[in-house]
């Protein structure tokens, strides 16, 4: 069975990823429940920074999520959460577990950059919200993801499903 591998991210509406201070993309409430509801039951796998500011931030996943934590810290500990040393070693432990259909990459940016050109779709939220933007650095993604299929238009911005091909 082929796994589809997803990204959720926010970005500002000059349409590139920038950081929030307490940056994950679940920064309004709204948000947050977006989040959540996309990834329930899924597998989501995050970078050590981000995955810091989302237990900061009190965000915690649903019930039956599975956050895979990535970091080279071998001492890193994070209760309820897989902790995985590389990519590769997140792609075997991900691939050896039963009934995972989609995996959502929640950031952080380098994250995101490492797996830019693996994932099949983008869950993408585009804010005119500058408050919350410091750092420009989400790779171009129009060419990349042609095909639009969700197109929301919220108070803030507008929220897409953007596929690979
Ligand atoms: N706008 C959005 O939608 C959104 C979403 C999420 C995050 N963000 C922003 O992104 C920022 C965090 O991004 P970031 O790039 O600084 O941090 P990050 O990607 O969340 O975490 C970086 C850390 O993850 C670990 N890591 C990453 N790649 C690894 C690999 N291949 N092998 C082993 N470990 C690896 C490393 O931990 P060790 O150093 O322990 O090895 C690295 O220092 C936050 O400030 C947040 O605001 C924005």
């Amino acid at each position: 069975m082929t796994i589809r591998i997803s990204a959720i991210v926010v970005v500002d509406s000059e349409r590139r990823l920038v950081r929030g201070q307490d940056g994950f993309p679940g920064q309004s409430p709204k948000e947050r429940r977006r989040v959540k509801k996309l990834v329930s039951g899924h597998a989501v796998l995050v970078g050590k920074a981000t995955y810091e500011k989302m237990a900061l931030g009190n965000f915690s996943l649903p019930k039956g999520t599975l956050l895979v934590v990535l970091t080279s810290d071998r001492k890193f500990k994070a209760p309820g959460c897989a902790v995985v040393r590389s990519i590769g070693e997140a792609g075997l432990f991900l691939r050896s577990r039963k009934g995972i259909k989609e995996i959502f990459v929640i950031g952080g940016n380098s994250v995101y950059r490492q797996l830019w050109k693996h994932f099949d779709r983008l869950y993408l939220t585009v804010t005119s919200d500058k408050a919350i933007f410091d750092q420009p650095l989400f790779p171009e993604y129009d060419g990349d993801f042609p095909k639009v299929t969700k197109k929301k238009k919220e108070k803030n911005g507008t929220f897409f499903v953007l596929e690979r091909k």
